[in-house]
């Protein structure tokens, strides 16, 4: 399939927030983006399907919003960050649902979007396109579907088909250039320190903002051509069609977490407990 149609003629020059708003700039530029769409499609109720710790959860400044994930740690975790601690509180916990479930099981009794945003998970999936089809059925007619993922090239042609059919505009941006990845990724080993510290441990977390800031409009000012980049942002906006699926009953139980179980999730799922956080077994 041929994806030309589909390609904005250039990457957007998205506003740039002051403070950096990811640790590297190929995340930088994407995130800019995402909050960007987020803020113009004001969706009344938005999912954020595999949302791990609730990276996204801020810039979801209006309306409902559901997060689902199928590691129950990380939606401990990410409500236990005290960034979306102070969001949960000033924008109200009846805004805000945890649910633990699967992707490419649940998707047909969570209800029904205005905006649904996957980012970074769709291309590890084994059956991406049944389940960005699921996906796409909870999103209302005249929604929005906003996915970020590795450019893995048959994926994105077997995306974008179904896409086409399904909304009225398809845009993709190409996202994660190979020059600026392979800066980060040198730019991490000569701060590798030596010793007993672990490289990870240092991360890129130590890449000076103003340098994070002057690669991202690189970034954003490169041709919108797969060749250069490993990733890719898909818009797909104004859904031709209702909901048609039959939904299900939500079958489960709410935890004292606050958060939402089905009853069918496998208990390892559940994740490891990481050393800092104290993760109780949720009860049921
Ligand atoms: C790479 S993380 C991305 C998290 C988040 N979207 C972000 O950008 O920070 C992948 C997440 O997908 C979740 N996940 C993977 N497969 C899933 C599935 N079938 N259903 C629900 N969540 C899934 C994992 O538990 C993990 O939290």
């Amino acid at each position: 399939m041929d994806l030309t149609p589909y390609l904005l003629p250039k990457k957007p020059v998205v506003p740039i927030m002051k403070r950096a708003i990811a640790p590297k700039p190929t995340k930088n530029f994407i995130w800019n983006l995402l909050y960007g769409d987020i803020q113009r499609l004001q969706a009344m109720k938005s999912l954020d399907a595999a949302c791990g710790q609730l990276r996204n959860y801020w810039m979801f400044t209006k309306g409902a919003y559901c997060g689902l994930d199928r590691t129950y740690s990380q939606l401990v975790y990410g409500q236990q960050g005290a960034n979306n601690r102070r969001l949960i509180n000033q924008r109200g916990r009846d805004n805000i649902e945890l649910v633990c479930g699967d992707m490419e099981r649940h998707l047909d009794s969570l209800g029904e979007f205005d905006l649904c945003v996957s980012t970074g998970t769709i291309e590890y999936i084994d059956n991406a396109v049944t389940v960005l089809g699921s996906l796409s059925d909870t999103i209302h007619k005249a929604g929005n579907l906003l996915i970020s993922m590795s450019g893995k090239m048959n994926l994105t042609e077997t995306i974008v088909d179904y896409l086409i059919s399904q909304y009225e505009i398809v845009e993709l941006i190409y996202m994660q250039s190979h020059e600026v990845h392979e800066w980060e990724q040198s730019y991490n080993r000569q701060q590798q320190p030596s010793g007993k510290q672990k490289a990870a441990d240092f991360s890129v977390y130590s890449i000076p903002e103003a340098k994070i800031k002057e690669m991202t409009f690189y970034e954003m000012s490169l041709p919108n051509v797969a060749e250069l980049h490993m990733g890719i942002y898909v818009r797909a906006l104004n859904k031709n069609n209702e909901v048609t699926r039959l939904k299900k009953e939500k079958e489960g139980a709410l935890t004292d977490d606050g958060i939402f179980v089905f009853k069918d999730m496998d208990l390892l799922s559940w994740g490891k407990p990481q050393a800092k956080f104290s993760v109780k077994k949720p009860v049921l």
